[in-house]
């Protein structure tokens, strides 16, 4: 078994934060607990049987234990989804959605797609004033931030289709965790604690999550209303959560505040299945996630965009690599913010996008000598077309089958509101859609009509979750946290093993940077250019940014020997493998 992770660091969306006081107040207050633990050298073991690599400790050993019981991926992906409600309540849910991307043993690939949907109720302009102008924090700490949850109706879904063991088998370690409480971490710790002020402020009268004294490493964290509304969930499946006591709390903390989600809108949510989206690079196969994500376009257009380089030469973090990468990600985020959108409502062009031919012209407009301003980079066009906090995980059995789900709350915590009685945390999803044309959401995202509020609709998303082969063979299982940087985050994890030659657990290791075209400045962890690198950069125009911390990976790479995980030491993700 791998040892525990246990390091600090930021969340992933503090790149943006600044942009609404909501995330502001957040991020600043996290930003003070970036004090970094005396690293560990990486592990780099391997394990014939299976691994699981996750935010938390205890929800990896939730997976590792079903794994262990004869349960397959995705068996423990479900109970590793109930366990991170518990014990990551910044990004576990069972309020938020996600996606998942599935590789059997045998090679057959699926995705589900449990995004949250906006409420029936819903409108384009809710989060505008009589001015048109965007009301702050309106799409972030309001009983509207939250979209219609799928996360309990997606691990249903995949059960019904994919699962093994008995259902209550892998809601019950969750229910056992919240029970009986878990010792939370230091970071876990921290973030309850600056979180406090608003937890306070938007839940009046409540007081879960809060302690007298503030909470400190080894305290433990227990949640009874929470271990009940599992036990629903456990007995009743997906009806636990979206019908009876559970949907009548939502629906009641709802009219407490303006908030749109009735008890129609939660029966009628349903995940569904999309096939995958696959492209090649340099031999690689990479299976993604189709929109409602931009992730799976965006990776497989950053990947054609940089394949006729000789990165690898280049070498990692040089000038010449991060210019090629970050020219490639201002016009991959370009087009993002015009065509990418709900497919149920919007027609997106993915061959279009997904056209070689597309990307190398795309390419072609930059130039060595300087840096392309983002203003004169506009979306593409091509003939015929129609028109953070999150969390990763990722899970491989020991028959082969792979499992990468990202999930997601949206913000820290989601909105901080709580559905009084019920012990969980809603979705603030609802700033993921474009609120006004133009107008950047919490990321710094910016889209337009392919992504404006609709009822019924899926909020565009950045979540990339990738499986990728090799000779036929499953390679690797990738995705990461991060708003707006977890698809660079999951491009520079894929380059750093095929064009870099890392194992998993350095290339999770390696600093990050990124560009997303608007606003026009390439931000980095501390350190992840050196100072050559970045004064020959910044000769040409290009504005470098340092932050805190980008993405939190966690992956699996399969080896001659086994699987060797990667879990991100910028969080507590652990992997644990047997
Ligand atoms: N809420 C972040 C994303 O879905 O991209």
């Amino acid at each position: 078994m791998d040892r525990l992770r246990k390091m600090n660091s930021n969340p992933t969306n503090r790149l943006t934060a600044t942009r609404t006081v909501f995330s502001f107040i957040f991020i600043l207050c996290l930003s003070f607990l970036n004090t970094v633990d005396a690293r560990q050298l990486p592990d780099t073991g391997t394990y014939k049987n299976g691994m699981v690599v996750c935010a938390m400790p205890q929800a990896s050993q939730v997976g590792l234990d079903i794994l262990k019981k004869g349960g397959n991926a995705v068996d423990a992906a479900i109970a590793v989804q109930f366990a991170l409600e518990v014990t990551h309540p910044q990004a576990g849910n069972i309020a938020g959605g996600g996606f998942m991307v599935y590789r059997s043993a045998s090679g057959k690939t699926n995705t589900l797609d449990f995004r949250e949907k906006a409420p029936a109720a819903a409108s384009r302009n809710m989060f505008l004033d009589s001015t048109g102008t965007v009301i702050p924090n309106m799409s972030l700490a309001t009983r509207q931030a939250s979209g219609v949850p799928g996360s309990v109706d997606g691990m249903a879904e995949a059960f019904k289709k994919y699962g093994s063991l008995k259902w209550a088998e892998l809601v019950q370690p969750a229910i056992d965790l919240a029970r009986n409480g878990f010792p939370i971490t230091r970071k876990l710790a921290a973030d309850l604690n600056y979180g406090r002020g608003q937890f306070i402020k938007l839940n009046p009268g409540k007081n879960y999550l809060l302690k007298e004294g503030g909470w400190k490493e080894g305290d433990l964290l227990v949640q009874e209303d929470l271990a009940k509304t599992l036990e629903l969930i456990r007995d009743k499946g997906r009806d636990g959560f979206y019908k009876g006591k559970v949907a009548d709390e939502i629906a009641a903390e709802m009219k407490a505040g303006n908030g749109l989600i009735t008890k129609a809108d939660l029966e009628n949510y349903h995940a569904v299945w999309r096939p995958a989206i696959t492209g090649s690079y340099k031999g690689y196969r990479i299976i993604t996630m189709p929109p409602p994500s931009s992730g799976g376009i965006a990776l497989l257009q950053l990947l054609q965009s940089v394949e006729s380089y000789p990165l690898s030469r280049w070498g990692f973090n040089r000038d010449s690599t991060v210019q090629l990468m970050v020219e490639a990600e201002r016009r991959v985020y370009a087009d993002r913010s015009k065509y990418l959108g709900d497919p149920d409502f919007y027609k997106v062009p993915v061959d279009s996008l997904l056209n070689p031919a597309y990307n190398k012209k795309r390419m072609s407009t930059f130039s060595w000598a300087a840096a392309t301003p983002s203003q004169s980079v506009l979306p593409g066009t091509f003939a015929g077309y129609e028109s953070d906090q999150t969390t990763h995980y990722s899970i491989v059995d020991k028959a082969g089958n792979a499992v990468s789900i990202t999930t997601t709350l949206n913000g820290g915590f989601g909105s901080k509101i709580f559905v009084g009685g019920a012990g969980f945390l809603l979705n603030n999803e609802m700033d993921d859609f474009s609120s006004k044309p133009g107008v950047p959401n919490m990321f710094g995202l910016v889209g337009g009509k392919a992504n404006s509020i609709e009822p019924g609709k899926r909020m565009l998303s950045s979540m990339t979750p990738t499986i990728i082969e090799k000779n036929g063979r499953l390679f690797m299982v990738d995705g990461t946290p991060g708003g707006s940087t977890i698809i660079t985050s999951v491009f520079q994890t894929i380059l750093d093993v095929t064009d870099f030659g890392m194992d998993m657990q350095h290339a999770v290791d390696a600093k990050r940077f990124h560009h997303q075209w608007l606003p026009d400045e390439v931000t980095e962890e501390k350190g992840a250019l050196d100072d050559a690198t970045k004064a020959i950069l910044t000769k040409k125009g290009y504005v470098i940014k340092d932050i805190g911390g980008i993405g939190r990976v966690d992956a699996i790479l399969v080896t001659p020997t086994g699987y060797q995980g990667g879990a991100d030491p910028r969080g507590d993700d652990t992997k644990l493998g047997w």
